[in-house]
């Protein structure tokens, strides 16, 4: 089946402690971003990749892809404010009648083990849906008003991406986000505010995002181990 990468690449990193958008940040020789990219280039279930990133950064990324030989780049867009924008920006880049199905991937996420997400798109092209997430390992607790509670960490899960949808699924969903003023802060909220239901596939702690100076700090002695 044919599967579009959509990777929203339009951030500006402001909790990452860096001086620039950590995506052009350079990791054990490479861009961070380019990293990300080289996992989907070389995934065989990936068919093309669509890149969101800020208009500056357009020119940029394309010379990235030339240089790294990123060659199943088929759009590089203008991202948004935030990153629902980003992504829809990418998403409307496609003919309406696509068929395929859509795995949005944080740019930010760029050590996503190539079996892991492999088999991941083969689970959603039988299921319809992948949603990656990281099974809670740790005793979990809530805060609330009268103390401490415990959760039952069997129902609880860290949400990763990508999150693999069915093209017209998702794109449904997200027209009825913007016709409410919905914003969520991943696809798969839109997916479920829109009535949609999904599979959960687990995902890797290999896939953590690059967020915080810690994050960062963990990938940069990831990479030089390279
Ligand atoms: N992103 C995007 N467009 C935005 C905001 C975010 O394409 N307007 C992208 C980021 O580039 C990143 C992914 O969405 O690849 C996940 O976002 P996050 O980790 O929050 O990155 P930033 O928004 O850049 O960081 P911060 O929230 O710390 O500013
Ligand atoms: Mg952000």
């Amino acid at each position: 089946m044919m599967t579009t990468a959509i990777i929203p690449a339009a951030g500006t990193g402001s909790r990452s402690g860096l001086s620039q958008p950590k995506q052009f940040m350079k990791f054990g020789g490479r861009e961070l971003i380019v990293w990300t990219l080289e996992r989907f280039q070389n995934c065989d279930e990936i068919t093309d990749i669509v890149l969101a990133t800020s208009k500056e950064s357009i020119g940029f990324l394309g010379e990235l892809a030339d240089k790294y030989g990123i060659t199943k780049i088929s759009g590089i867009v203008e991202g948004g404010a935030q990153r629902q924008d980003s992504v829809y920006r990418a998403l409307s880049s496609l003919p309406s009648s696509y068929e395929g199905l859509i795995a949005v991937h944080d740019a930010a996420r760029p050590l996503i083990p190539p079996d892991v997400l492999s088999a991941g798109i083969r689970f959603a092209a039988e299921k319809g849906s992948a949603l990656f997430a990281l099974k809670a390992k740790d005793t979990l607790i809530q805060k609330g008003p009268s103390g401490i509670g415990y959760l039952n960490r069997d129902n609880v899960y860290q949400v990763q991406t990508p999150q693999i949808f069915r093209y017209k699924e998702l794109k449904d969903s997200f027209e009825l986000a913007y016709k409410t003023g919905f914003y969520g802060t991943d696809e798969s909220m839109l997916m479920q505010n829109a009535g949609y239901s999904f599979e959960i596939f687990e995902g890797s702690v290999f896939s953590f995002k690059v967020t915080g100076p810690d994050d960062v700090e963990l990938f940069r002695l990831l990479s030089s181990a390279d």
